[in-house]
């Protein structure tokens, strides 16, 4: 069955859906876009994502190019049209195509597109084994607040972890606190046994997942502080672990050449996943 893409009002063929040369997503990465997956033939938390979509819109002046209900007619086609029971759905919005000038174009109408692919399951050793992270410089802008299709230093970030055969890069800031992973907010379990995630400013972004474990954490009296850790902290942290809307909740068995806890995935993480999973799946699990 050939994959469909949503372009700017069209269901396309896959191979076959472009946008204009002069879209200012392509020329200046002025657009923002959001990832989300699909459980049973569900969207996972899709509210929070259409807020967060809105509010990286606005913060950037585009002006919203379809309603929330439109928008929500057309990921549901895009469901249908490729069939996907589990995946995940991708949307962009860009403020569209003019002709390159830096200041905002007076009169472009804001770009859509949007693709949609099946994802095979989790491989389940990542959650039974953990997985390896890299700590590097946070080069980014000081707006990670908004989720903006302006990637470079999150890819490179990404590329460094590929290549010394780790899984994700943590981001440590000028003031030696890590913010997050390249496509993922970082978590440790502290000395105190304290679960510990950066708090919601403009180093990092809003992760609807970090958002939805704060909530089943809260759910299950696990104890929680929203505050920042160093690399130092998080490499003697009895337990690590990262949360995505791709990844889930996947633990962290070493970052850098530090050992975390005893090199297991820990009980608090392997809990969270659990309970994320569980959710992930429930009927009406979108609460
Ligand atoms: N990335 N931090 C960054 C920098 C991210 O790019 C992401 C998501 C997250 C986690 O957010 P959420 O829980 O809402 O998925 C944190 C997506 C998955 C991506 O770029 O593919």
């Amino acid at each position: 069955m050939s994959r469909v893409a949503y372009v700017n009002g069209l269901y396309l063929p896959h191979r076959r859906a472009a946008v204009h040369v002069e879209d200012r997503g392509y020329q200046f990465a002025d657009g923002v876009y959001e990832v989300i997956a699909v459980k049973n033939g569900r969207f996972v938390d899709d509210t929070p994502h259409l807020e967060r979509l809105d509010r990286s819109l606005r913060e950037l002046e585009i002006a919203p190019p379809m309603s929330r209900a439109a928008l929500r007619v057309v990921m549901a086609e895009m469901l249908r049209r490729n069939r996907i029971r589990d995946g995940i759905l991708y949307i962009q919005m860009t403020r569209g195509v003019a002709a390159r000038d830096h200041p905002f174009p007076a009169d472009s109408d804001a770009s859509v597109v949007m693709t949609a692919r099946l994802e095979p399951p989790q491989d389940p050793r990542l959650g039974e084994n953990g997985v390896d992270v890299i700590s590097i410089p946070d080069i980014r802008w000081k707006r990670c607040d908004i989720k903006s299709v302006s990637l470079l230093p999150n890819i490179l970030g990404k590329q460094a972890a590929h290549r010394a055969g780790a899984f994700e890069a943590w981001q440590i800031n000028e003031e030696g606190f890590v913010t997050e992973g390249t496509s993922t907010n970082a978590w440790i379990v502290d000395a105190e046994g304290r679960l510990c995630t950066p708090p919601i400013d403009e180093q990092i972004l809003s992760g609807i997942t970090r958002r939805r474990i704060l909530k089943l954490a809260k759910r299950e009296g696990i104890d929680f502080s929203e505050r920042y850790f160093t690399l130092k902290e998080a490499q003697s942290a009895r337990e690590a672990f990262i949360t995505s809307s791709t990844t889930l909740v996947l633990p962290v068995t070493t970052i850098d050449d530090a050992v975390i806890g005893n090199g297991k995935p820990g009980t608090f993480t392997c809990k969270l996943r659990e309970h994320y999973l569980a959710f992930m799946a429930a009927p009406g699990g979108q609460g």
